[in-house]
């Protein structure tokens, strides 16, 4: 049974071929518009989400399959009764050709899968990983012609509770000679887990402490919003790293903006017109990404 549960899990082979996949699905949508016909596939979400929720939901009905979710799994399913995640996931394998999930447990997506009978879809698992998002991050890159060797990268802001910086750099590391520079607050800085990873991985890390210190030519900005439904009362809130028109004059027209979104205050609006700023771009492409995820995924499995 395969499962998409972390970016570990994928080499550059898989890689080309999903955003293969996914040019071709954008391109000649009516080609795949039954592919999943007969197929009934969950979504379960015990954290907020507008993109990965429905980007999922939409790519599973224009793949021809059906959708069946809560509106809050948090609250509205079994789980306030006190109900486990493994005994949820048992059963809606019964009743289901996969599961999207996204939880606030950190190994939530590894608890689901070593019970479940159909593929689980990791949608984002508390601080630790976010492996759809980093998919469709790599395909706006590609999207872009930018080859992922050589590819130099800043991820920018909540570096500590990040997941989706978490699950990017784990995707970066597949390719050789990539340099990630680290802007955020000393205190919101990258887990020496990830620093080692990318260090096992031969990537270079480089941390940083203003957008002066980035090169002008960097390839990628990843900027990132503060994870404030992580916090404790202990954590010292971090510096917003905001980009404005004044900080994208430093960077080429070769440079791209990226972010996941939700945006709060650390990407201006003035910016949304510049060529560069992809990010809603980056936010549409993740349908694809996640089309071809399911389709691979279920009707390999
Ligand atoms: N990028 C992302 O995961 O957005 P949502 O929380 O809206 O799904």
């Amino acid at each position: 049974m395969k499962h998409i549960i972390s970016c570990e899990q994928f080499d550059r082979d898989y890689l080309e071929g999903l955003f293969q996949l996914a040019d071709d699905m954008m391109q000649t949508p009516e080609k795949y518009s039954e592919s999943l016909k007969g197929k009934v596939i969950a979504t379960m979400f015990f954290e907020p989400s507008t993109r990965t929720r429905l980007s999922f939901e939409a790519a599973i009905l224009r793949l021809g399959a059906k959708n069946i979710s809560t509106e809050n799994a948090r609250e509205a399913s079994s789980a306030t009764k006190g109900e486990s995640l493994e005994d949820t996931i048992r059963v809606l394998s019964g009743y289901t050709d996969g599961i999207v999930m996204r939880h606030f447990d950190k190994d939530a997506a590894i608890r689901a899968a070593a019970v479940s009978s159909v593929p689980i879809f990791n949608a984002g698992s508390g601080s630790g990983a976010h492996p759809t998002q980093a998919l469709l991050d790599m395909y706006t890159i590609h999207k872009c012609q930018k080859p992922f060797d050589h590819l130099t990268v800043a991820v920018v802001g909540d570096l500590l509770f990040g997941r989706t910086v978490h699950s990017l750099i784990k995707l970066l590391s597949v390719y050789e000679h990539v340099i990630i520079y680290g802007l955020s607050s000393p205190n919101f800085a990258l887990p020496k887990e990830y620093v080692d990873y990318l260090h096992l991985h031969k990537a270079t890390y480089i941390p940083c402490t203003s957008f002066e210190e980035l090169p002008g030519n960097i390839d990628v900005i990843y900027n990132t919003r503060t994870q404030l439904e992580r916090f404790t009362e202990s954590d010292l809130a971090p510096r917003e790293f905001i980009v404005n028109k004044k900080v994208m004059s430093h960077f080429s027209d070769e440079t791209i903006l990226l972010h996941p979104l939700p945006r709060n205050a650390e990407i201006d609006t003035d910016v949304d017109d510049d060529p560069r700023a992809l990010y809603f771009q980056q936010a549409h492409n993740g349908m694809w990404v996640r089309m071809a995820l399911l389709y691979d995924t279920i009707r390999n499995c």
